[in-house]
């Protein structure tokens, strides 16, 4: 394991500014004071490991990242338990799929105890922008950028592993218990054989002008359908999707190579199971789905991811027809496992699968 070198920050924000500016928390637009960088050079490898004050990292405008968008990301969540300490959630996971995306974008494969150790250094460091259980937690995205200044198509050889950290509330900020979904027909997110399943800033970039769209039409996020058939319901523009039925079967998109593996998509099938659903993975068109809906058989949907948490899904809107879900405003289903997930994130429930790491 490489050894941290810590650069002492010059003005630390103080305990009073830091409680103001943490008084209402929204998503990702208050940031803690450090951040971790270590560096990446072929034939050397990792290096450089530091834990300093977050600042804007230098870039050569030649730098691969800015040309051929050789980038990708994670990201997790620290909760405050009740005695005080703090945890994350399934860190190894989203350590072994940053070396999935990593992979897949031709960059080197960070060592998962490296990964884990740069969260702990960073929420040690930022241990008092953790929220308080009942105002939100520490969101913590780590990513990793090529930096080689070259403009020649290849795998960069130098690249910064990054992590910052940013207190947060919920990720929708329409404040509604459920949320409104745009259906984009035309353009998708991802193909089969492309980088859907790599949590690179790629498929984001992919989905912000549908989610333009969407917002255009009232609706809150961009859901994706396959890219062959434009059928098949596949993702939102940043999570997962399942379906929940009257006889007590849940539905999600299977992985078939352009859906992210959600680490909440995944944790909400043991837990489902758990309290006595049937989880299945199984391909379930856009058309089926409004019929469904429209006859009641459909009770609910809903969103998943470490952002959104679990968000009810309560209307749908697409070129193709509009429809509500249930009652338009969540449901029994998307509540019981919201509080069964969120109650082992926050320590009020057993975790009897070993997903938390105390920090
Ligand atoms: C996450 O849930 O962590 C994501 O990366 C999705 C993004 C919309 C914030």
């Amino acid at each position: 394991m490489l050894d941290f070198t810590t650069h002492p920050l010059s003005a630390p924000m103080s305990a009073e500014d830091r409680t103001a500016a943490m008084a209402t928390l929204g998503f990702g637009t208050l940031f803690t004071d450090h951040m971790v960088t270590i560096r990446y050079t072929e034939g050397q490898g990792w290096h450089d490991a530091v834990l300093g004050p977050r600042q804007p990292i230098p870039l050569d405008p030649a730098a691969a990242v800015l040309h051929y968008a050789q980038e990708i990301f994670e990201g997790l969540k620290a909760y405050r338990l009740p005695d005080g300490s703090v945890a994350s959630f399934r860190p190894e996971a989203n350590a072994t799929r940053f070396n999935e995306s990593a992979t897949r974008l031709a960059m080197p494969h960070l060592p998962e105890d490296l990964f884990v150790e740069s969260i702990r250094k960073l929420v040690a460091a930022d241990v008092d922008w953790v929220p308080d259980a009942d105002k939100g937690s520490l969101y913590l995205r780590p990513f990793m950028f090529a930096t080689e200044a070259f403009l020649g198509v290849r795998p960069a050889k130098e690249y910064i592993f990054c992590v910052i950290a940013s207190p947060v509330g919920g990720y929708f900020k329409s404040g509604k218990s459920a949320v409104t979904l745009w259906v984009s027909h035309d353009y998708v997110r991802a193909v089969p054989g492309g980088t859907g399943a790599a949590k690179c800033g790629g498929n984001y970039a992919a989905s912000l002008q549908p989610q333009s769209v969407g917002i255009e039409h009232g609706c809150d996020q961009v859901l994706f359908l396959d890219a062959v058939e434009r059928k098949w319901v596949e993702e939102l523009g940043g999570m997962n999707v399942m379906f929940v039925f009257g006889d007590g079967t849940i539905i999600t998109p299977p992985l078939n190579g352009s859906i992210l593996p959600g680490v909440t998509r995944d944790s909400l099938r043991t837990v489902a199971g758990e309290a006595g659903y049937t989880v299945k993975e199984q391909p379930y068109s856009f058309d089926q789905w409004m019929e469904d809906a429209k006859s009641g058989k459909l009770r609910e949907a809903f969103a998943c991811g470490t952002a959104a948490v679990i968000t009810p899904i309560g209307e749908v809107r697409s070129a193709r027809g509009d429809f509500v879900i249930g009652n338009g405003d969540g449901g029994e289903v998307a509540r019981t496992l919201r509080e069964a997930l969120v109650g082992i994130q926050l320590g009020r429930k057993p975790d009897t699968h070993g997903w938390m790491t105390r920090l």
